[in-house]
């Protein structure tokens, strides 16, 4: 492990075997699918940051206003010896909302897959808040996390912005949440963004911006198979595609093929969209008790309150 970061909680090196074997297994499927926590890598998380800057993608512009307009709100009773753990912290931009709000804060811990997402985090971080405690976790949050025993009796407000929580199955994100409550325990409070279900075309705007930000970044995982798995994907032979599946509640990007069999697609990522009422039953099923939503005026996102019972 690497002198800049403190705590590693997933091997890393299992990694590169864990790419190989899902892509395998994925493309041996007859739909063929991709997992999308492989879409990040280094030019991938960079296309994703271009991405959030895109007129049609609303959730970020959306999120960051109702997380500014609300922060203090949302951070009451971690004000004092608290720690804020942020699930996939990636630049931990919108952190420095609620960080701006929370002079006493015990430690920040980000946690991340990409150590140099969490170093360069950092850097910038102490450059802003002067004093701030950060424990870095290079770690994949999708799995069970360990915080540092040092920090286990103190009150954890967990952060996870950005619907993340979205490009999970539903039956993932209840696995998921209860995993969160189990590491934010006890006293745990989760912070969480949600996007929600809305007009169609609006959806599918977001999901392939004009700029084709988007479809770069989905094209970025076939170029990274070639590239890392010695792939022979013929690049110019897909196209991106993203439609909504009203019965699932959930965006599908896929490369479709359009050469040879017209209909075959790889599908390389879901996003759920959910109402307030769908969301507090998934909350609910992972032992949250959901209590305050704050929303922007056009009901196009949502930010929810869970606290542990
Ligand atoms: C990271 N995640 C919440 C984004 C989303 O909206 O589902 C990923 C994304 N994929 C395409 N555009 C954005």
């Amino acid at each position: 492990m690497s002198k800049a970061t403190e705590r590693s909680a997933t091997p890393l090196a299992r990694q590169a075997d864990d790419f190989a074997v899902s892509v395998l297994e994925g493309l041996s499927r007859p739909k063929k699918h991709l997992p999308c926590r492989f879409l990040y890598d280094a030019a991938g998380s960079a296309l994703f940051e271009d991405i959030t800057r895109q007129p049609e993608y609303y959730p970020t512009r959306v999120e960051v206003g109702i997380l500014t307009a609300n922060a203090m709100q949302m951070i009451e009773g971690a004000l004092e010896e608290a720690v804020l753990v942020e699930f996939g912290s990636g630049s931990s931009i919108k952190t420095e909302i609620l960080l701006g709000h929370m002079p006493r804060l015990h430690a920040y811990v980000p946690i991340d897959i990409s150590e140099s997402a969490l170093t360069d985090a950092r850097e910038r971080l102490t450059a802003r808040f002067s004093g701030l405690n950060i424990q870095l976790l290079l770690a994949d949050f999708s799995h069970s996390i360990e915080l540092p025993p040092e920090l286990a009796e103190l009150p954890k407000l967990g952060f996870f912005p950005g619907s993340t929580i979205g490009n999970f199955m539903p039956a993932e994100a209840t696995r998921l949440l209860r995993a969160m409550r189990e590491t934010l325990s006890p006293r745990g409070k989760l912070i969480i963004g949600v996007d929600l279900k809305k007009d169609v075309r609006q959806l599918v705007a977001a999901y392939d911006d004009a700029n084709g930000v988007t479809a770069a970044f989905n094209l970025n995982l076939l170029v990274r198979i070639n590239r890392e798995l010695d792939g022979t994907f013929d690049l110019q032979a897909f196209r991106h595609a993203a439609t909504y599946e009203p019965f699932e509640g959930r965006i599908e990007m896929h490369r479709r093929k359009i050469r040879f069999r017209e209909a075959e697609t790889i599908h390389t990522e879901s996003a759920y969209k959910y109402t307030i009422e769908e969301f507090h039953l998934i909350a609910q099923a992972a032992g949250w008790t959901p209590l305050r939503v704050w929303k922007d005026e056009l009901n196009l996102f949502s930010v929810h309150e869970l606290v542990a019972p």
